[in-house]
């Protein structure tokens, strides 16, 4: 995937930017989709700032990318997360794009740009993602790039009346095409 001159570039997140994702998450569906249990709805700069404490130090255990258009907009973000140095693994979660900038394919340049890193950068051998049976959008892209479903949880999370069921992936080091 060709992420040059293609409005789009990556960078990795900065605390100046976290306010910028409070507006994003509008509704407690959409945050649970997105983040799963790790924040509360409604999403506060105290909850994110904590969350980016993480991302700290020599070899932080949570890396968070950001992705930028050509007018320097934050369009989307990923994080690169449970950093495993010795096992060489890590999960992908926390993927978001902006509503105002969805279908233009930029979860995929992102993805794309993270997983490079993990491989190519960390040298991990081992990527694994959670994504609801439902979110659509997020499985095309996960399986466009190569994911392999390796299961199912049931069940996995209640919102009010609906239980959500969650898939599993994982992409290898080897499988990787990018
Ligand atoms: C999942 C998500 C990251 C995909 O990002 P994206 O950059 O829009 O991805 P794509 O450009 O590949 O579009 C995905 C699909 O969404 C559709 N879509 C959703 N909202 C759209 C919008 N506002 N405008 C146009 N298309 C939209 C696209 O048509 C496309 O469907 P298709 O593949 O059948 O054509 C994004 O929808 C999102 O942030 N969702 C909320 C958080 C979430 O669910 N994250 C994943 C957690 S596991």
């Amino acid at each position: 995937m060709n992420l040059l001159n293609d409005n789009f570039r990556a960078e990795k997140l900065e605390k100046t930017d976290l306010s910028k994702l409070i507006g994003w998450a509008a509704d407690e569906k959409t945050l649970i989709q997105w983040c799963g249990p790790v924040f509360n709805f409604p999403l506060t700069i105290e909850q994110l700032e904590k969350y980016f404490e993480n991302t700290t130090g020599n070899e932080p255990s949570r890396i968070i990318f950001k992705s930028l258009n050509n007018e320097n907009v934050m369009t989307g973000m990923c994080e690169l997360g449970a950093v495993d140095r010795k096992f060489k693994t890590a999960s992908i979660c926390r993927v978001f794009v902006d509503p105002k900038f969805r279908g233009q394919g930029i979860a995929d340049k992102l993805l794309c740009h993270v997983i490079n890193y993990a491989f190519n950068e960390l040298h991990l051998r081992r990527l694994e993602l959670n994504v609801y049976s439902y979110n659509s959008a997020a499985i095309k892209s996960y399986e466009r790039l190569g994911f392999i479903r390796e299961g199912m949880k049931r069940k996995v999370t209640q919102y009010k009346d609906e239980f959500w069921d969650g898939y599993m992936y994982g992409l290898l080091k080897d499988e990787w095409k990018g």
